[in-house]
């Protein structure tokens, strides 16, 4: 009898599971890389990385650092971190601390030279007011976007969101209503001013290689079959592939999951190609 009532809850787990992975692999890998993309060598030239002291701005800094086609790494942050501190060291990472995240007329020189936008800046909204949330995952981005957009002078340029799986402008959740309005908001802002905005509606996102745990494996090998998972590198991978495929995917593309995988591999496949 114990020994039923101790494998009732690995049973119902293990079905969990599988259905997940299962619906992961039916509902998701909405875009395909083409083969024969139109790359644009300077899309990536100067990037600039949002929240990179958080877990998954660490692993989009630590891939925009990686990357051999960015010129520019520029931090916007209130604080550093260890990866921080040792770009800038290094003379990597050019750093501006900021406190207000409503403006950013202060980055005036920096964004009319931006052309790639990683922005990992947001939380969870466990234990979050509405307010607040609203004011971190709307007014913070959309602020941003209307400050680049009034100095930007060079093309290409794309701003890149995480957003998350279950953002649905039309949900019941606020923090999934929030972040679909966000989503549709900045593409509608980029909209005429050759800006491309795409969002990234990720699930399990593994924090960098060189910070994980055996929790993070083990969490990344059950739910990764049914692409609930990505890494944090795959998914910065993926925003500088759909960057440089400047004429691929429209402003307000919608990136899941499988396609992020996607497109991180074409991006490791066109860098290991001599
Ligand atoms: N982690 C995942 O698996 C996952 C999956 C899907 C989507 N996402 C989304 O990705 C985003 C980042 O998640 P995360 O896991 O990296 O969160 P995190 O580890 O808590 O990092 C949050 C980042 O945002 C910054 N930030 C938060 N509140 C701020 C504020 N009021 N002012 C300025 N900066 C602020 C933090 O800066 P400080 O260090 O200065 O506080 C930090 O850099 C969130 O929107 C989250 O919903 C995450």
């Amino acid at each position: 009898m114990l020994k039923k009532l101790l494998l009732l809850p690995l049973l119902l787990i293990v079905v969990a599971t599988v259905g997940l992975n299962l619906w992961g692999l039916s509902h998701q890998g909405t875009h395909e890389p083409g083969s024969d993309a139109n790359i644009n060598p300077d899309a990536n030239r100067v990037v600039v990385v949002f929240g990179a002291t958080g877990s998954v701005g660490d692993s989009l800094l630590k891939t925009a650092m990686a990357a051999p086609q960015v010129e520019e790494v520029h931090v916007v942050t209130r604080r550093t971190s260890p990866r921080i501190d040792a770009g800038v060291a290094s003379g990597r990472i050019t750093l501006h601390m900021h406190s207000d995240f409503t403006d950013y007329t202060a980055l005036e020189q920096v964004l009319r030279k931006t052309n790639t936008v990683v922005w990992g800046l947001g939380t969870t909204s466990i234990g979050m007011d509405d307010d607040t949330y609203t004011r971190i995952h709307v007014d913070f981005p959309m602020a941003f976007i209307r400050d680049w957009l009034t100095y930007a002078q060079t093309v290409p340029r794309s701003f890149h969101f995480v957003t998350g799986m279950g953002t649905d402008p039309e949900g019941d959740q606020h923090w999934a209503r929030e972040k679909g309005r966000t989503e549709r908001e900045m593409a509608r802002y980029a909209m005429g001013n050759q800006l491309r905005t795409f969002s990234y509606r990720s699930g399990f996102i593994q924090p960098a290689s060189d910070t994980i745990n055996a929790g993070h494996t083990l969490l990344m090998w059950l739910s990764r079959p049914g692409y609930l998972a990505v890494t944090g590198e795959e998914l910065g991978e993926s925003m500088l592939e759909i960057s440089a495929r400047v004429d691929e995917l429209p402003n307000g593309s919608l990136i899941d999951n499988a396609d992020t995988v996607a497109y991180a591999q074409a991006y490791q496949q066109r860098m290991n190609t001599p």
